[in-house]
């Protein structure tokens, strides 16, 4: 009987893995795409398990030691954690779980390195879930690089949830993005960080409420130029390729589906794919 053998796929043109807790993180896949058009993307949003910006710490590294598996499975050269509350906390486990074997990217350290970098940063605010203002791991990253930089941070709940409904660019939306900006510990900053997928959306609103120059920094084109240039590094850019994106939920639901729209700027398909069966 002769061997069956496979061919081997070149690393290079293997896809791009991202993960999210829900479909917000098609932000971060957007600016991907966008930033890298040969680039084949494998996306999964675990809806099962939304949000995560309510979860343990533990809940959140179960879950994305699962979908890291998932990614690795699929042959993926590289993984994103594009939420940014499972970058809080389980960034270390995936990259331990994963163990070198591709790299793995959050959505916070090319952030903390832009915003240190930049000459007006005195006072940074930063906006997320409640488990990644809990966390405090901005103002923690921050202060690795620079101790001098003030970092306030606020929790704002409501944001995803609004903007996943659909409310943006309204009077609703204007309302609730004052009455959080407002906050006495956001008041003078010079940047603020919109630590969370969903808030590209709300970036023009955000922008807006200020009179002042505030600086306002979305993870979203920030990582896709770091996923640029450490493939490009590790010389693991697609070239001359039809790129063919996958986008898995492990909870599906037409809204779902509906809502994607105001992520990722193709029409997309979702299929569910259960990874805790
Ligand atoms: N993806 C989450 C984040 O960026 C927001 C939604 C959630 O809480 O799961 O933190």
């Amino acid at each position: 009987m002769s061997k069956v053998t496979t061919k081997p796929i070149a690393p290079a043109s293997r896809p791009i893995g991202i993960f999210d807790s829900g479909i917000g993180g098609l932000t971060v896949a957007n600016a991907i795409q966008k930033a890298l058009p040969n680039e084949s993307i494998i996306y999964f949003g675990d809806t099962a398990h939304l949000p995560y910006g309510d979860k343990s710490p533990d809940s959140i590294k179960y879950y994305s030691i699962r979908i890291a598996q998932f990614l690795l499975q699929q042959h993926c050269k590289m993984i994103v954690i594009a939420c940014n509350t499972a970058s809080s906390f389980a960034y270390e486990t995936v990259k331990d779980f994963i163990g070198g074997q591709i790299p793995v990217v959050n959505v916070i350290d090319p952030v903390v390195e832009h915003v240190t970098k930049s000459k007006k940063s005195r006072k940074i605010g930063v906006i997320g879930t409640k488990g990644t203002i809990k966390s405090d791991i901005y103002a923690k990253k921050i202060h690795v690089i620079n101790k001098q930089l003030d970092v306030a941070s606020l929790a704002t709940p409501l944001l995803a949830p609004m903007i996943e409904e659909g409310f943006f660019n309204n009077k609703i939306s204007r309302t609730v993005i004052a009455s959080y900006l407002g906050s006495r510990k956001l008041s003078k900053i010079d940047s603020l960080i919109l630590a969370c997928t969903h808030y590209p959306l709300i970036k023009q609103e955000v922008s807006d409420y200020y009179d002042t120059d505030v600086e306002i920094v979305d993870s979203a084109g920030v990582v896709a130029e770091h996923v640029k240039k450490t493939l490009k590094g590790k010389r693991l850019l697609a070239t001359k390729r039809k790129p063919v994106h996958r986008f898995y939920v492990s909870d599906f639901t037409k809204s779902f589906e509906e809502s994607t729209k105001y992520f990722f700027k193709n029409k997309i398909h979702l299929e569910k794919k259960d990874l805790w069966m």
